[in-house]
């Protein structure tokens, strides 16, 4: 069987460095190409250490993707997110998407272009398991409790907020029906913003403070008692490792936004 040929942006970060790792390890997989713009020309071995990994370090998505990827993995920045995943489907890449901060315009526009071309994009918020075992159990809640809100922590660095496993959250949540409110926004007494942001009708609080890795709250109200759904994560990235591997075996399968890992798990 013929390998899946995979480009990873992203791949001398935190997170892509991992997975890039995991691609070498995997037997089904070859890694034809990287991104980064500072270690542009070198081989991705050299810079995160393993020894044999010869894939071409680029600095652009267009240079790499004239490697013709069968399996795009966007792991960079948000600024940037959008405009390699529309450049990889229109090179007849599928994508999966690990970065987060990208918006539901964002994707709306993603999935039409993957339409068009007739390329699966699957985009997780978060890949590690225990995470989308979180997101199950609160489907299950909201279905039954009208009262929720999410608490997103993460350390004092972290640029984006809300996090993207909370968005993924509040998406996810918005299928099922819309946080109902007691007291509405415009009628708070004092500063709203203390209330969170509404998204996809959830308040969302974003917590960024020293000592914190990355970890969230979903928590179900009802009169005289709640539900608290809590995940934390470890400070490596090695949780989220067998998850997107998972992701850049089944993406070749859709076509169209498919968002959450369990769209590709059986439950
Ligand atoms: N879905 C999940 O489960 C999951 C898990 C972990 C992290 N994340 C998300 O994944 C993203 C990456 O996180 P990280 O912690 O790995 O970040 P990081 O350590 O800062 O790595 C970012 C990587 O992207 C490259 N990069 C940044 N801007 C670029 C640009 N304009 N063009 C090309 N390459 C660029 C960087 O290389 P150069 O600077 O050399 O260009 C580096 O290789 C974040 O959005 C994070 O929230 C998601």
């Amino acid at each position: 069987m013929d390998k899946l040929k995979i480009c990873v942006a992203g791949a001398t970060g935190w997170a892509g460095s991992a997975l890039s790792r995991g691609i070498f390890d995997a037997d089904d997989m070859e890694l034809v190409a990287a991104i980064s713009r500072s270690h542009a020309g070198k081989t991705l071995g050299e810079v995160i250490g393993i020894q044999g990994l010869t894939t071409p370090i680029f600095e652009t998505a267009e240079e790499a993707l004239k490697t013709s990827p069968d399996v795009f993995v966007e792991y960079t920045k948000q600024d940037v997110a959008k405009f390699h995943i529309l450049s990889a489907l229109r090179s007849g890449a599928h994508v999966v998407v690990g970065t987060s901060g990208l918006s539901n315009e964002d994707y709306a526009e993603i999935n039409e272009v993957a339409q068009d071309v007739r390329r699966g994009v699957l985009a997780v918020g978060n890949f590690a398991l225990t995470v989308v075992l979180l997101q199950k159990f609160a489907e299950m809640a909201a279905k039954y409790i009208p009262h929720w809100e999410i608490i997103d922590y993460a350390h004092p660095d972290k640029k984006d907020a809300p996090s993207g496993t909370a968005r993924e959250l509040a998406n996810r949540l918005s299928r099922i029906g819309e946080a109902r409110l007691e007291v509405p926004l415009d009628q708070i007494e004092g500063p709203k913003e203390t209330r969170g942001a509404r998204l996809q009708g959830t308040q969302v609080h974003s917590v960024r403070l020293p000592g914190y890795v990355i970890s969230i709250d979903a928590i179900f109200g009802m009169p005289d008692q709640k539900l608290i759904l809590r995940h934390e994560s470890g400070s490596s990235a090695e949780p989220y490792v067998n998850g997107a591997l998972l992701a850049v075996r089944e993406v070749g399968k859709l076509v169209g936004l498919h968002r959450g890992l369990d769209s590709v798990m059986k439950f």
